[in-house]
């Protein structure tokens, strides 16, 4: 529960200094066009061209998607278990890739998926076993003409080896890792109809800090062989007290490292991002706010499995009859669906720069469309007392001091497959303010409503 209450006024002009209870948007520091840097889903799209209907996409502004066949059985199986398996994963990932370009959203390949990790073990062949790599290269060079055939390298990243950091998906060396990214990097830059797709990596499951080996060797060697990806990409999906599972803390750990390795910045991309317990609306906004701060793309991470992980969008969708159904079609919308849609339909106009509170556990993301300013915040799933402060009021036109009545939405919701059709209106409160500042309180009770705040300019 929110409760709008009495208005602070800010005797401080200028900056307003970070605390552990104040969260900042500053309306007179434009950051562009909203691009919707969280709107990507790994998985979650139906084999099956067509099965959800394009206003679930649309409607999301989707961004981003990331497959390759995963968990599909047999005559699916993948690489390892031959050409008939191959294929079967191939296809799905061409279907995935054909529903994401219809929306006009890039595509990140999973190589891992289509060789078949979730049917490999410890006995089975891993890519260059015994310093053979000959069937790998052969995989690679395959893959790589499969997709040329069939007219897939627009808006397609090409995301070397999925979370070797964890022994599901990897089960030999780092060394033997760090091999074979250098060696696919190689391939993929010696065919010049590659030059326009993006390579990613190193899709760790852990984060990009100091005392991390799978991140330092990698750096070092990529380094040394002049193997850049177009995109860093990494996973923050661990523990919400977890220190560096924080884009706010990863950012600046990765940019040191890159300065130790003399390498250049590029995109980041974490292609997937926030925890099972997070995929509530307030974990929603708050991961929104914290990827639309550092202008890195996003996927949500998925945690479902079998035929249900290519369905439901990554827990945006539910279903009215039963959503683990994979072949029922009466898609419905989720509680978090909601906050992405007001995330795209709503929040037009400029992106304005923001900042979260010192205990890094309140987040805003804010925009100026004409007339309107909008606000959504979201707690990383817990409760407390926060405030939002607005700052430049006067620059989009307001008086330095007077009142302004704000509009409150609720997105509420804390089981992913409950229907939840659309936010609640939580009612207009006015609010004095003076000094071209704004500051108003949040009463976050529960650990998982999302607000938006909207007031006319
Ligand atoms: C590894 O996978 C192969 C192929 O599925 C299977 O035959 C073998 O029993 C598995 N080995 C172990 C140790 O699980
Ligand atoms: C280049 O990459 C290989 C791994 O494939 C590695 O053994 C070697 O040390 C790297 N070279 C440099 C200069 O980092
Ligand atoms: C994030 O890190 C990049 C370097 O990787 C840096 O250029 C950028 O300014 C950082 N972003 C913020 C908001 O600090
Ligand atoms: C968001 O925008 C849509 C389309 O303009 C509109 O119908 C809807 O009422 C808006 N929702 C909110 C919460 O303002
Ligand atoms: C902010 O919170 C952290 C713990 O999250 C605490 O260590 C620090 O003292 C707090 N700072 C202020 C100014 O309250």
């Amino acid at each position: 529960m929110f409760v709008l209450g009495f208005t602070a006024v800010l005797l401080a002009t200028g900056l307003v200094r970070a605390d552990n209870i104040t969260a900042t948007v500053n309306l007179a520091v434009s950051k562009g066009d909203p691009v919707h840097w969280a709107s990507g889903v790994i998985y979650g799209i139906p084999d099956t061209l067509d099965q959800i209907p394009d206003h679930w996409y649309t409607d999301i502004g989707f961004r981003y998607g990331r497959s390759g066949g995963a968990q599909l059985e047999a005559p699916a199986r993948g690489w390892i278990w031959g050409e008939e398996e191959y294929k079967g994963r191939l296809e799905s990932t061409l279907s995935n890739y054909k529903t994401c370009r219809r929306y006009g959203a890039d595509f990140i390949l999973l190589p891992h998926d289509i060789w078949g990790t979730d049917h490999a073990n410890d006995s089975t062949v891993w890519p260059g076993d015994n310093g053979d790599w000959a069937d790998y290269d052969n995989f690679i060079k395959r893959l790589m003409a499969d997709l040329k055939v069939n007219d897939a390298l627009d808006g397609l990243v090409w995301d070397i080896w999925n979370e070797p950091d964890i022994s599901i998906f990897w089960k030999r060396s780092q060394q033997q890792w760090i091999d074979l990214y250098i060696r696919t990097h190689k391939l993929l830059r010696e065919d010049g109809d590659y030059d326009r797709v993006e390579i990613s990596g190193p899709s760790l499951a852990f984060r990009p800090v100091s005392d991390n080996t799978w991140w330092t060797d990698w750096l070092a060697q990529i380094a040394g062989n002049d193997t850049v990806p177009e995109q860093y990409s990494y996973h923050l999906e661990g523990e919400t007290d977890e220190w560096d599972n924080d884009l706010q803390n990863t950012n600046g750990t990765l940019e040191e490292l890159l300065k130790t390795y003399n390498l250049p910045t590029r995109q980041i991309n974490i292609n997937e991002y926030a925890n099972a317990n997070e995929q509530i609306p307030a974990g929603a906004a708050w991961w929104i706010s914290r990827l639309e701060r550092y202008e890195a793309y996003g996927l949500r991470g998925n945690w479902l499995g079998g035929w249900n992980l290519h369905d439901l969008l990554a827990n945006l969708l539910t279903k009215k009859s039963d959503p683990l159904d994979y072949n029922a079609r009466d898609y419905a919308s989720g509680p978090e669906y909601q906050v992405y849609k007001y995330y795209n339909l709503n929040m037009t106009g400029s992106r304005v720069e923001t900042s979260g509170t010192g205990d890094r556990l309140f987040d805003v993301y804010a925009t100026v469309d004409s007339g309107k300013v909008r606000i959504l915040s979201g707690a990383r799933i817990t409760t407390g007392n926060w405030q939002i402060t607005v700052q430049g009021l006067t620059s989009i036109g307001l008086p330095s001091a007077g009142s302004i009545d704000i509009q409150t939405w609720g997105f509420a919701g804390t089981d992913v497959y409950a229907e939840v059709d659309a936010p609640s209106d939580r009612g207009i409160v006015s609010h004095e303010y003076s000094d071209g500042v704004l500051t108003f309180p949040i009463y976050q009770t529960d650990a998982s409503t999302a607000w938006a705040f909207e007031f006319n300019v």
